[in-house]
């Protein structure tokens, strides 16, 4: 059957536009380890759908605020991690807990604001929950309940993985040329890796599309106009799942393996996709673990921010450094492969390119296409 996805949804701006106010400042998104933040200032900026975002740490309370001082609008914290109080570098201003600005030096001499002013001055906050390690920011002032864009036996998996990450993290970010939504498409197509990664991971993993009958025929029939909020949120809930995905040919152990700790006990390539837009893996049953977060930067871009990190260290070792290194290098050859093919889809596209045809193991993505184009193309609200 053709796909409902045109090719507008991967090339207009209007449609990125869109997306951005209508899933990504709607969604709990990934925003960074609470690892990172671990002590007093300890702090993260990212920018979340086009919104400078801080993450900081108050005594070991962690806020996320709008990274924009009240003053003259300078970015409060420049890095994109590191320790530093919430001070904003242009005139001084610093900022509390409850993001008011607590100290504006030379206040009494050269602003007087009146106290009625002062005291509503805020820096706008958003919701912030941790899922063990995982930390996830929503724009929305009325965000929906996290549980109801990731069911509770998939936070429960991602809370138990991520609190297994070492605290020793290595970060990349890579700069492509293709839409978002086709990474996520891919991620979710079991049937490409004995074609674009014969060279490297399908050498050892054996990957088993889904040729699941109940998901293709939970799909085939149009989407119902007069569907409610909450059936829609059921149906979103079922983009993320995790679990593992494929079988090793062979168990290979290795040598650093023995000085850090597992996740689980099941030799598996593991997988697990948060909906819209992060992806976590672990290529070696649960001793290692790369997190992906791919980043809208425009309908042709997209940001992949990549982080990996072992298991948990049981003692210091003097090459841990090395691993993570030697992580880094084999997943930058999986990720090429993949990274290729989606620049050269994108390539591909152009408003009258064909409508892509889909067969029946792809049932995931036709789920996920219905939804997002009832979300986008309608006047839908999440
Ligand atoms: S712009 Fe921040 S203190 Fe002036
Ligand atoms: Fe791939």
């Amino acid at each position: 059957m053709k796909s409902r996805m045109q090719p507008r949804h991967y090339l207009s701006e209007a449609v990125f536009e869109r997306e951005r106010d209508r899933i990504f400042r709607r969604l709990w998104l990934f925003a960074g380890l609470k690892t990172m933040v671990a002590e007093h200032n300890d702090f993260i900026t990212r920018e979340v759908a086009g919104v400078p975002v801080v993450i900081q740490n108050f005594r070991g309370e962690l806020r996320a605020f709008e990274n924009v001082c009240l003053h003259r609008s300078m970015r409060l914290q420049t890095a994109p991690a590191g320790r530093r109080p919430l001070v904003c570098g242009y005139h001084g201003w610093s900022y509390a807990v409850d993001g008011s600005a607590s100290h504006i030096p030379l206040h009494d001499e050269l602003y007087r604001f009146p106290a009625a002013e002062r005291d509503a001055m805020r820096l706008r906050q958003f919701a912030l929950r941790a899922v063990g390690n995982l930390l996830f920011v929503n724009l929305d002032p009325d965000p929906l309940p996290i549980t109801d864009q990731f069911d509770q036996a998939f936070i429960d998996l991602m809370e138990s993985s991520s609190s297994m990450y070492d605290t020793e993290v290595m970060t990349t970010t890579w700069h492509t040329r293709f839409n978002w939504k086709l990474g996520y498409e891919n991620l979710r197509d079991g049937n490409h890796p004995r074609f674009v990664h014969p060279q490297s991971i399908t050498k050892n993993v054996v990957f088993v599309p889904l040729m699941d009958e109940a998901l293709h025929a939970e799909v085939t029939p149009e989407l119902d106009p007069s569907l409610d909020r909450t059936a829609r949120r059921e149906i979103l809930r079922r983009f993320s799942y995790g679990g593992a995905e494929g079988s090793f040919k062979n168990v290979v152990r290795y040598d650093w393996q023995q000085y850090v700790e597992r996740w689980g006990e099941t030799d598996a390539y593991f997988n697990w996709l948060a909906y819209p837009n992060l992806h976590i893996a672990s290529s070696d049953g649960g001793f290692s673990f790369t997190i992906e977060h791919h980043v809208p930067v425009a309908p042709d871009r997209t940001d992949l921010e990549i982080y990996w990190m072992t298991a948990r260290k049981r003692q210091p070792y003097s090459f841990s450094g090395t691993v993570l290194l030697s992580l880094m290098h084999g997943s930058k050859l999986v990720v090429g492969e993949d990274v290729q093919v989606m620049e050269e889809v994108q390539r591909g596209l152009h408003a009258d390119a064909p409508t892509p045809r889909q067969g029946d193991y792809e049932g995931l993505n036709k789920r996920v296409e219905r939804w997002y184009v009832d979300l986008i193309d309608g006047d839908h609200e999440i």
